[in-house]
């Protein structure tokens, strides 16, 4: 197996989700940033010592066609979305994903820079998305997210391709969706109805009781057990998110899995029901306004990219502007006026 990016990383206070579509023309910039992406990585984190700073990056399902020519990963696909008879979740574009993470939003943002500097003219940015941690690792719904993640070697298990698809071990698929949270009316909702909506109690983040925790819960719907008794794990990296005057304000959410399959059976019992119940009630207070699902390479695959395509290095190409790091551009300017003034 490859050795896998930092998928597993554990959640940070800061995190920027990038996703971007290769222009015509840009395959060849993309391939180009896709091969320095760490070398940026450790420019920006070397200066930065403590703060965690990593970067996963995931391609989308045409996007992979446009850069690569051979084998392509067994289970990469376009998200479907979903259209249940009360909600729905749309599928929109994406051939790339950074997920940045850090402990500040300042170094996530260095980093986004600089990805977005060298892109620039190879790609349109279709989503930027700035995640914050709310305390006690609580979405903006007010409960804490992320507490029945898998761990250790479980997480391994769930996560990671193995040799089911052995020219892609190492890698995952990642499905992220952004949600928005009509929260004026979830606040008019009593503790217990809240809580009864999630399925695990607000304060102190226990599950509620099986004679408890209703059919269309949060929990219940996306607990996931196959026919043998296997309990089947997404590993997930959600972040509140949004500005609170326009109330674009939400989580978003990120699932990596060693197949999309888990991640899509579970949005399938939210969106379209299950034996039980018509939908995760979560949804009568989240409204998703994208969709995209991405295959996580292993990270030695960025250091010998497959070949391109043929026809893929040819086309217009575009000039990708050096990379100029803001400190040092500060710093620099700093120094001109301070020459200017003595
Ligand atoms: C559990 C919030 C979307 C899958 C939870 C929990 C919360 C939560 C508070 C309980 C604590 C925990 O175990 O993390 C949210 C919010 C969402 C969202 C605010 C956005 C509207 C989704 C989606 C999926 C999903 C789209 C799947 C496609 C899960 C799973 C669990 C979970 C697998 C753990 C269930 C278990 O206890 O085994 N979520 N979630 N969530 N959520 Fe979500």
């Amino acid at each position: 197996m490859g050795e896998p990016q930092p998928v597993l990383d554990p959640l940070t206070p800061a995190a920027i989700f990038l996703v971007a579509t290769i222009d015509e023309g840009g395959e060849a910039a993309v391939r180009q940033l896709l091969g320095e992406v760490d070398e940026l990585r450790k420019s920006v984190g070397f200066r930065a010592p403590g703060q965690g700073l990593s970067c996963v990056t995931s391609i989308g399902s045409s996007g992979w066609d446009r850069l690569f020519a051979g084998p392509r990963p067994a289970e990469l696909h376009e998200f479907p979305g979903y259209r249940g008879a009360v909600h729905s979740c749309p599928a929109t574009p994406g051939d790339l994903l950074f997920h940045i993470r850090s402990e500040t939003t300042g170094t996530c943002y260095e980093l986004a820079m600089a990805i977005a500097t060298r892109l620039r003219g190879a790609v349109t940015f279709v989503d930027e998305t700035s995640g914050f941690r709310y305390f006690e690792q609580r979405d903006l719904l007010g409960f804490v997210d992320g507490t029945a993640n898998p761990e250790g070697a479980a997480a391994v298990a769930s996560v990671f391709v193995g040799d089911e698809d052995a020219d892609f071990a190492g890698g995952s698929y990642v499905i992220v969706q952004k949600y928005v949270h009509p929260l004026d009316q979830w606040n008019a909702l009593p503790v217990e109805e809240q809580e009864r909506v999630i399925g695990r109690t607000k304060l102190s983040d226990y599950e509620l009781p099986d004679d408890v925790k209703p059919p269309n819960s949060h929990v219940t719907i996306n607990t996931i057990i196959d026919l043998d008794g296997t309990e089947r794990d997404v590993l997930r990296a959600n972040m509140p998110f949004g500005t609170v005057g326009d109330g674009q304000l939400g989580t978003y959410y990120i699932a990596y899995c060693a197949t999309p399959s888990v991640t899509e059976r579970m949005l399938e019992r939210m969106f379209l029901g299950t034996d039980d119940a018509a939908y995760d009630r979560i949804l009568d207070f989240s409204t998703a306004i994208t969709g995209t699902l991405f295959f996580t390479p292993a990270a030695d695959f960025f250091d010998d990219l497959p070949d391109a395509p043929a026809g893929a290095e040819d086309g217009p190409q575009v000039t990708v502007p050096e990379f100029e790091p803001v400190i040092e551009a500060n710093a620099a300017a700093e120094k001109a006026a301070a020459t200017t003034t003595a």
